[in-house]
């Protein structure tokens, strides 16, 4: 649903969630800016992942690598040769496209079943490295350039995916490195500063969070395809000849984790790759149904003991344990799990977004809401003194200076209740608490559930508990 898509990128901008970047310049094709709710709920998703990662897995650890390594890095990991899609130039409007969004974006033109032959065909010749298969495909179906119109095609070539840049200032001794496509790496090249400084036995888990830079072609989609984004992963190191096990034990536990965010488990499926990527023996994307269909959001990959091979050939490094348990000298096998975290921020957005019709026979009315998990929320309660007088603005700044110290809270006393509530709602804000005269007597609140728009009268000293035991649930 295309309109519910869009619907969702405007509240983004319209609520301080996501603004285009340097959009006063006209913005950066797929570059954006998390805004001041934005940012807290980006934050709070990598959090929880954080949490259920390291603290809550005894055998895991977290990182933070620089986004800079050295080039041979990416020279052992075959970035530099494989990292790459098939594009193709416009001869006329000299745009370049990814084949595979070409093909895509013409197959939805056609009708169901012939959409489907036409990707079917796509995904062989791609598996195949067939270049002339797949110019021929564009061809043959008179696919036109989406700017010109037109359709005269160069040849099918591979680019690299990959940003560059310079180290050092003279252009004679600056040597090229490139801004990381994927946080993993740090990791691999760490992997024995890590098991020896942290006394680490297999099986055990290195996570990170951190930017990945990819110049991706035709960028599309809001935050679901950036140039420059967030990554989430995990590397778990493992004896050789274990690696099916712990991928269907990582699988599980991954998808455990997306539904532990209480999302409805028939918007979740599984979906083996059919065309592997260089490193990896098996993977399978967890995909979500967003409102322009089921989409990747997390992949589990078999990695095999790929990358840390590659590095010890390259850096003539050896990067083996030796497992007591044994008595063997080895490489690791690595399980991945990878997730980006700008996709985790579209998919909360995507399933908390509700349009409510809550018009009653004499009055027509409406609201947007976001039902966020009280843990991922930006902001957790609003503080509401009803009236700006009669001393009940600092009964509620007493509560806000309570509970600003254990949660994110907003303190507002401009127009109608109403009013404030409707705004509470359009960024997620689990509960509000109205301040009002009775307060001043009898020391009770209303609190406001936002789901339920249901409220109850409860002691003023009970609402700081009642806000932790949501969000810690
Ligand atoms: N280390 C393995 C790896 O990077 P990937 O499937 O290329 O695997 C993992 O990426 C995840 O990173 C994806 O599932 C997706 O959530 C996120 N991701 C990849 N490219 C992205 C992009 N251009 N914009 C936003 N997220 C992206």
């Amino acid at each position: 649903d295309q309109n519910k898509f869009q619907a969702i990128i405007s509240h983004c901008k319209e609520y301080g969630f996501i603004f285009p970047s340097s959009e006063i310049y006209d913005g950066l094709s797929a570059v954006y800016d998390y805004g001041q709710y934005g940012s807290e709920l980006k934050k709070n998703i990598k959090d929880y992942w954080w949490k259920s990662m390291t603290q809550l897995h005894e055998n895991i650890v977290g990182i933070d690598a620089a986004i800079f390594m050295h080039p041979t890095t990416w020279k052992a990991s075959g970035h530099v040769d494989n990292f790459s899609d098939p594009m193709i130039d416009n001869k006329d409007s000299k745009k370049r496209y990814r084949v595979d969004h070409l093909l895509e974006a013409h197959a939805e033109t056609l009708a169901p079943a012939e959409g489907e032959a036409l990707l079917a065909q796509m995904d062989e010749l791609l598996k195949e490295n067939d270049f002339e298969g797949l110019k021929k495909l564009i061809e043959d179906n008179k696919i036109k350039c989406q700017v010109s119109g037109t359709v005269n095609w160069t040849d099918v070539r591979q680019f690299n995916l990959m940003f560059s840049t310079q180290v050092g200032s003279v252009a004679e001794d600056a040597s090229e490195i490139y801004l990381r496509p994927e946080t993993a790496q740090g990791i691999f090249v760490n992997f024995l500063n890590v098991q020896k400084t942290g006394r680490m036995k297999i099986p055990f888990g290195i996570a990170q969070i951190g930017k990945a830079f990819r110049n991706e072609i035709v960028a599309r989609q809001f935050i679901f395809r950036m140039r420059e984004f967030e990554q989430m992963e995990m590397q778990f190191f493992i004896r050789p000849g274990t690696q099916k096990e712990w991928y269907e034990k990582w699988k599980e536990e991954r998808m455990k984790w997306h539904l532990s965010l209480g999302v409805d488990p028939a918007k979740y499926h599984f979906k083996d790759h059919i065309k592997l990527a260089h490193y990896a023996d098996a993977a399978v994307d967890i995909e979500y149904e967003f409102p322009i269909g089921f989409k990747e959001v997390e992949g589990i990959h078999s990695r095999t003991d790929f990358d840390l091979k590659q590095h010890q050939e390259y850096s003539r490094k050896k990067l083996q344990y030796f497992d007591t348990e044994i008595n063997q000298n080895y490489i690791p096998y690595v399980i991945e799990t990878s997730i980006g975290v700008d996709r985790m921020f579209l998919l909360t957005m995507c399933n908390a977004y509700e349009e409510q019709d809550l018009s009653t026979a004499d009055k027509q009315d409406s609201r947007v809401v976001l039902k966020f998990p009280a843990k991922l929320a930006p902001i957790k309660l609003a503080i509401l003194p009803l009236t700006k007088k009669d001393g009940l603005p600092e009964v509620a700044r007493e509560l806000m200076d309570t509970c600003k110290q254990h949660f994110h809270c907003y303190y507002e006393e401009k127009d109608s209740i109403g009013k404030r509530y409707r705004r509470q709602d359009a960024i997620g804000t689990p509960f509000c608490v109205t301040i009002d005269h009775q307060t001043k007597e009898d020391n009770t609140v209303t609190i406001r559930h936002r789901d339920s728009m249901e409220q109850e009268r409860v002691p003023l000293e009970k609402v700081k508990e009642m806000v932790l035991l949501e969000i810690n649930r």
